[in-house]
Order: C-alpha cells, then sequence, then structure tokens
C-alpha cells in the first residue's frame, strides 16, 4: 500500500481523459481501492479496523486530488481557448459638445489678458436687451432681435419677460455690478425664433466690454486681432467696416482675412472660391453708446468703453473650414455627428 504513488500520477496528467483514467483505476469498482478492501478479509481479525481506516483514508485523499486537479485542468482549458484575435468590446464614451470645447477656448483667449468671465440670465427682461441699450419702447431697432416673449406677468420697470436674444444685455448687469475698469466676456446662449439651414432657435454669443479712463478704438482692434490671431492663426489679419448699431457710436462690423487666399480674394487668378472678397464677416462692436454708460450709472465724460459680439458657432465653423449644409445638426443629438469631436 505505502508503494502506490496515486499522487505523483494525479498530478502529472495532463487532460482529463487521463485523470478519468486514474480514477477509474483506482476507485472504479475494479480498481485498487476496492481491492484494497477485499485484502481486509484476509487479515485477522483485530488489524482490520485499522486497516480499513488507512484505506478510507487514502481514498479521500485520491478523491481529493482528482478533484483538485479537475478544476486546474478545466481553468487551463478555458485560458487556452482564450482567443486574443476576437475584436475587444468597446463601451461608449461621452464626450464634451464641440461647441464646448470652443467655448473652454475662446474663454482662455481672453482670460490671458485679464477678461473675466461673466454669465447673465437667459430669461430676461426686455429692459437689458432692450432699453439699457439705448433702444427705447417702440424702437425699430428691436426688431432686428427678433425676440421670444414669455407669458409672464410684466415687470414694473423692466417690462416684459423674455428670452435674451444677444449677450449684449450683459452690459447693463455688468455695468451694476462693478465699477470701472471693467473687462467682461459674456459668454451665453441666446435665442431667436428662427429655425433653418442657417439658423437655430438656440444659439451662443461671446460679448466682451472694457470700459475705463481713456479706452478707445485702437484698443478694441488690438485686442480683436489678438483674440483672431490666437484663434485662427497668426497670419490672419482683421478690418473694420462702418456700421450701425444702437448701442455703439461709432458702430463696425469686423471681418478677418480669409484662411484660403490670406485676404487676396483669389487663388491662382481664380476668385477664392469660399470668400470671393479676401474677407469674412466676424462680428460686430463698437464704442458704447455715452447712452448705454449713463444708464449703467457710468459718467460718459470720465470714462470711455468698447465692445463686441461674436457667434462662437459662426467661428468654430469658419476654423475648421467645416462644410456643413445644416447647422442644426450641431443641436439635434446625433450621436454620429458628435462622435467626431
Ligand atoms: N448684439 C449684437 C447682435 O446680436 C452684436 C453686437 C454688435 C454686440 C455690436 C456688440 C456690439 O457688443 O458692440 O447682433
Amino acid at each position: 500500500m505505502e508503494n502506490l504513488n496515486y499522487k505523483e500520477e494525479i498530478e502529472k496528467a495532463t487532460s482529463e481523459v487521463i485523470l478519468e483514467n486514474l480514477r477509474i483505476k483506482y476507485l472504479g469498482r475494479k480498481g485498487i481501492i476496492n481491492k484494497l478492501f477485499e485484502e481486509i478479509k484476509t487479515l485477522p481479525k483485530e488489524k482490520r479496523r485499522e486497516k480499513g481506516q488507512k484505506i478510507n483514508e487514502i481514498k479521500k485523499e485520491i478523491e481529493t486530488l482528482i478533484d483538485r486537479k479537475k478544476k486546474e485542468l478545466k481553468k487551463i482549458k478555458k485560458e487556452e481557448f482564450f482567443d486574443s484575435t476576437l475584436p475587444g468590446k468597446s463601451y461608449p464614451k461621452g464626450s464634451l459638445h464641440p461647441l464646448t470645447y470652443v467655448i473652454e477656448e475662446i474663454v482662455n483667449i481672453f482670460q490671458k489678458i485679464g477678461f473675466i468671465r461673466v454669465s447673465y440670465p437667459e430669461v430676461e427682461w426686455e429692459y437689458f436687451s432692450f432699453e439699457a441699450l439705448n433702444m427705447p419702447k417702440g424702437h425699430p431697432a428691436r426688431d432686428d432681435f427678433e425676440t421670444f416673449f414669455i407669458e409672464a406677468k410684466e415687470h414694473q420697470k423692466f417690462g416684459k419677460m423674455i428670452l435674451s436674444p444677444h449677450t449684449s444685455s450683459g452690459q447693463n448687469r455688468e455695468m451694476q455690478r462693478v465699477k470701472p475698469p471693467i473687462r467682461m466676456i459674456n459668454i451665453a446662449k441666446t435665442y431667436r425664433p428662427n429655425w433653418d439651414a442657417t439658423h437655430t432657435p438656440m444659439f451662443h454669443q461671446f460679448e466682451g466690454l472694457c470700459i475705463d479712463k481713456d479706452i478707445n478704438i485702437t484698443h478694441l482692434k488690438g485686442t480683436i486681432d489678438y483674440f483672431v490671431k490666437e484663434f485662427f492663426g497668426k497670419e490672419r489679419t482683421i478690418r473694420l467696416r462702418p456700421a450701425h448699431f444702437q448701442f455703439t457710436e461709432p458702430s463696425f462690423e469686423i471681418d478677418v482675412s480669409c484662411g484660403i487666399c490670406l485676404g487676396k480674394g483669389e487663388v491662382d487668378g481664380k476668385k477664392c472660391r469660399v470668400c470671393k472678397s479676401g474677407w469674412l464677416e466676424l462680428a460686430g462692436a463698437g464704442m458704447v453708446h455715452p447712452n448705454v454708460l449713463k444708464m449703467g450709472g457710468i459718467d460718459p465724460k470720465v470714462y470711455t468703453g468698447w465692445a463686441f459680439g461674436f457667434g462662437p458657432e459662426r467661428c468654430m465653423m469658419m476654423r475648421e473650414e467645416m462644410k456643413i449644409d445644416d447647422i442644426r445638426i450641431l443641436y439635434n443629438g446625433d450621436i454620429r455627428f458628435l462622435e467626431q469631436f
């Protein structure tokens, strides 16, 4: 009995078939263990008990060893079947909206030169979007900012409740909040009731406002030139064209030189297919109207300032040279579009 080498045999088994054969060899009906039990009968009575116990112990040990080995082999088998060529499971991973990245970038550019990011109500009073911007009740210029009106009680001083149609409403709010010097960058959602290939009812604007003593147009030009070079590239330049806004005087449209023809308007003797003139329209701006300063509690004889308003959607599309036929794709939640960013 002592020279049974089941331990070694079980240990060396390399497959479940070999293991099963070993089980039959030792534990089977005609197996070694049963044979040993048979032999007990030939022993003197007083030795049978002790021998029987010993054989039982060995039997149990063999069972445990076989069991353990079986599990081990199963595990190896599973590992052997691991097919490393199978494509992995990929889990959907979310990301920020492309415009959120652009907004962060714009804010960083202005923060570097001391502008402070603020945000003001999207659900706003008429007063801040119009009266405070030199557009009194009934003024036709209000029509330019087609507006969503909210069914709510009118405010005695501030008028109707609206969805802010532009970030310029932040100008008066900022003047109320802090005394000059003011360096504001107000990025927010804005709303106008349009829904077509080039308009969404919700879009974004960012409004710059700078008020201090001796502020003039050169500061406005310098700041926008700095932004354009940071955001679009060093080779880009700007130009101001006369325009009209009620809240600035003088007022300008700002153009940026085209990234394809670099302001020349033509490439290899042919009209530039992107801009046709060398310039792309970018934003509105101007020197803050004295009435707007007054309504913000600032003395226009002491302080001057400038303001501008940009559309980050337009900035993004111009920079990335995105050929989007329909701007609504930015906001209709189509994952196939959003996943590309
Ligand atoms: N609020 C204007 C708009 O939505 C844009 C604008 C023009 C903002 C001139 C300004 C500005 O601050 O000075 O069309």
